[in-house]
């Protein structure tokens, strides 16, 4: 990594008085005034010294210093708006300046975003960044990234299989892998549900992942499911579609949340052919051997499970953790990370469940018919 004075004192500040501020003010609860003020102060003063003394070499630095950098900016941004010393005049847009600029460099949202905490999250003496020295941050940071990285690996399985055919020993490899991936993803989100404390995720780290300003604009806050793989999974499998207005507006949504990496292997992912189509058409076109039925056995099982696991993070993670805490507010608030009304999105990751769990929906796009033709024309 290339680093610089004034970058590395940001950095240690991050990981350690910032933390402790965080957590301090988690504990003593709304009007620590004095503590919301040294956060944004100490913030302000070390992000305009790197913009000062270092702005030019910040900017010239490689794609992952970038990133991380803009991480960090979007991390102390994301506390000011948690503690809400975040007036438009406020000691924190000293940062928004360096936070655009750093955007603007990586074609991506001048905030910090989930790849930042999952991708990109360099572990120093055994501790990862985190907002607060809360166990239960820590759980769901590792919990979520833990998801992603497995998501990846069931994508990366997939993507292989294109050039090998239905039909291929070497795609049951894949395939056997990319099922071993969302198996991984089912466990780590099972952890999760039964270890994080409802009341302490809700009140004291989903806070910090809202929404905020940088400059003249707002924008929509962290979440889980901010990286390619899971969409590329969708469209691999065959579940969902790029050609559904719907699954278009969702992948459009979210592009300039995604880490730089990602954006091309969504591009590849959306203009591969479907496996499900892949399949079908060979099964349906010749006798079907022991190596094809035993791979259509396969991919049917990833459908079921790419389902399965979709609707566990709806029914055991955005239910109990977001949406039923939420119904005891007396008032209701800002909850989700994207902005629009808490109702509203809670609807649109129902109607993801309904396409990757394949539930017919009358005039809408869905693999129902193709995974019973499948099963059929494959005898399973
Ligand atoms: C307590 C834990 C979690 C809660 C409360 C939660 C809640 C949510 C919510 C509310 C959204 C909609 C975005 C928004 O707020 O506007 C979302 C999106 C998403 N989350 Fe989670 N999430 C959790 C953990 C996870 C984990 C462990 C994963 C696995 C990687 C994950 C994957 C996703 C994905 C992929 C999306 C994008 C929508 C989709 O494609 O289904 N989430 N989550």
């Amino acid at each position: 990594m290339h680093s610089t004075a004034a970058a590395d004192a940001f950095d240690h500040w991050l990981r350690t008085d910032f933390v402790a501020l965080n957590t301090r003010l988690e504990e003593a609860g709304p009007g620590s005034d004095r503590l919301e003020q040294r956060l944004a102060q100490e913030g302000a003063v070390l992000v305009r010294r790197i913009a000062e003394e270092e702005g030019r070499a910040v900017l010239a630095a490689d794609r992952d210093t970038r990133y991380e950098l803009l991480g960090s900016v979007g991390m102390y941004l994301a506390a000011c708006r948690r503690h809400e010393v975040d007036a438009p005049q406020g000691p924190q847009s000293a940062a928004w300046p360096l936070a655009t600029a750093l955007g603007a460099s990586l074609g991506v949202a001048p905030r910090f975003v989930f790849a930042h905490q999952a991708f990109c999250n360099r572990a120093v003496g055994d501790r990862i960044r985190t907002f607060t020295s809360f166990d239960d941050e820590r759980t769901f940071i590792v919990h979520n990234a833990l998801s992603g990285l497995a998501y990846r690996r069931a994508a990366t399985a997939l993507g292989g299989v294109g050039p090998l055919g239905a039909s291929s020993p070497m795609t049951e490899y894949l395939l056997r892998e990319a099922l071993a991936g969302l198996d991984d993803v089912m466990d780590f989100g099972t952890t999760l549900s039964e270890n994080l404390d409802v009341d302490r995720f809700f009140h004291h780290i989903r806070p910090y992942f809202k929404s905020h300003r940088v400059g003249a604009a707002e924008y929509r806050g962290a979440n889980a499911g901010d990286f390619a793989a899971v969409n590329a999974v969708d469209v691999l499998l065959g579940l969902c579609s790029p050609h559904d207005p719907f699954y278009q507006a969702v992948l459009a949504e979210k592009q300039p949340y995604l880490p730089p990496e990602d954006q091309p292997a969504l591009r590849s992912a959306v203009r591969a052919e479907p496996l499900l189509d892949v399949f079908l058409r060979e099964a349906e076109r010749q006798a079907v051997t022991p190596q094809l039925r035993e791979n259509a056995r396969l991919l049917l099982a990833l459908c079921t499970r790419h389902g399965a696991v979709s609707s566990f993070h709806h029914h055991r993670l955005v239910v109990p953790f977001l949406q039923k805490p939420a119904s005891l507010l007396p008032e209701p608030e800002d909850l989700t990370s994207s902005g629009p009304p808490l109702d509203m999105v809670v609807a649109q990751l129902a109607r993801l469940v309904d396409l990757r769990t394949a539930r017919p929906r009358a005039g809408t796009f869905g693999a129902r018919d193709r995974l019973d033709r499948l099963r059929t024309a494959a005898g399973l």
